[in-house]
């Protein structure tokens, strides 16, 4: 598989404080990469970076092998890179359609919203992550947390999206409703979309990662395919109890 994206040597400082510290990863075309490590390892700071939310302080970013200058959000999302943030960035008293087209409205030549294209479009976008919202005219605010999810997912992939950052896209749903995003996730997977996930639960990981980012105070400190690891292993390496460095 070839590298999508590569970080070579990235460091973020904030103030004294080096968040990360010379990470050098590769994000693979059509896999699912998950980052785990404990709080404060890093893991969000790193989806920051890739997402042009935090220019790294020392190294570069790769994009099909060529270095990317990301230095705002709208610089990752040129190159197809989207995030469905922590907080999900939802509009509560706007429709779903409204919110899918969230700062991406389409306006005809005389300036009016393309209501009835965008609606349109909504419904399919929300058929391809499929999922069960009741219309694209649904208000975000009657929502279950898993649909809301679900619009932010599709918000992210509307758009052309090859790479889709999830910081703990499950951490404040329901079994059910985790059990519905980590399908999407699989089938953006299956579309060919590449996926990061930030996730604290292991089990959620091997089942849907296929390679496993451990981070440790600010430094990568192991890679492990999904398939070839194990709970207890990752749990060795994100405490630093496996003594491999
Ligand atoms: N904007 C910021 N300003 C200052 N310090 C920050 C900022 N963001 C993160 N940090 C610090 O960087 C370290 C890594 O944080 P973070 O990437 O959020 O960790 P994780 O997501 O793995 O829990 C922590 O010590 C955190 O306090
Ligand atoms: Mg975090």
């Amino acid at each position: 598989m070839t590298a999508l994206i590569e970080l070579q040597g990235v460091s973020k400082f904030f103030g004294g404080l080096e968040a990360l510290s010379g990470v050098s990863l590769d994000v693979r075309e059509d896999e699912v990469l998950a980052l785990v490590g404990d709080n404060g390892a890093g893991k969000s700071t790193l989806m920051k970076v890739l997402a042009g939310v935090h220019p790294p302080t020392e190294g570069r970013v790769l994009f099909n092998g060529a270095p990317v200058d990301l230095q705002r959000p709208a610089d990752a999302r040129a190159i197809g890179i989207e995030t469905v943030y922590q907080d999900l960035a939802l509009v509560e008293t706007q429709d779903t359609t409204a919110n899918m087209f969230l700062g991406r409205e389409e306006v005809s030549a005389l300036g009016f919203l393309k209501k009835k294209e965008m609606r349109s479009r909504a419904a399919e976008i929300l058929g391809n992550v499929s999922v069960n919202v009741p219309s694209a005219r649904a208000f975000v605010r009657n929502l279950s947390g898993g649909q809301r999810q679900a619009v932010a997912i599709g918000r992210a992939t509307a758009f052309g999206a090859q790479i889709v950052l999830m910081d703990e896209p499950t951490a404040a749903l329901g079994v059910q409703e985790t059990a519905r995003v980590l399908d999407i996730i699989k089938e953006l997977r299956s579309q060919g979309i590449t996926v990061v996930i930030v996730s604290h639960n292991l089990d959620q990981v091997l089942d849907i990662a296929d390679r496993v980012a451990v981070m440790r105070r600010g430094k990568l400190v192991g890679i492990a395919d999904a398939k070839a690891t194990t709970g207890e292993q990752l749990i060795a390496m994100i405490t630093g109890l496996d003594k491999t460095t």
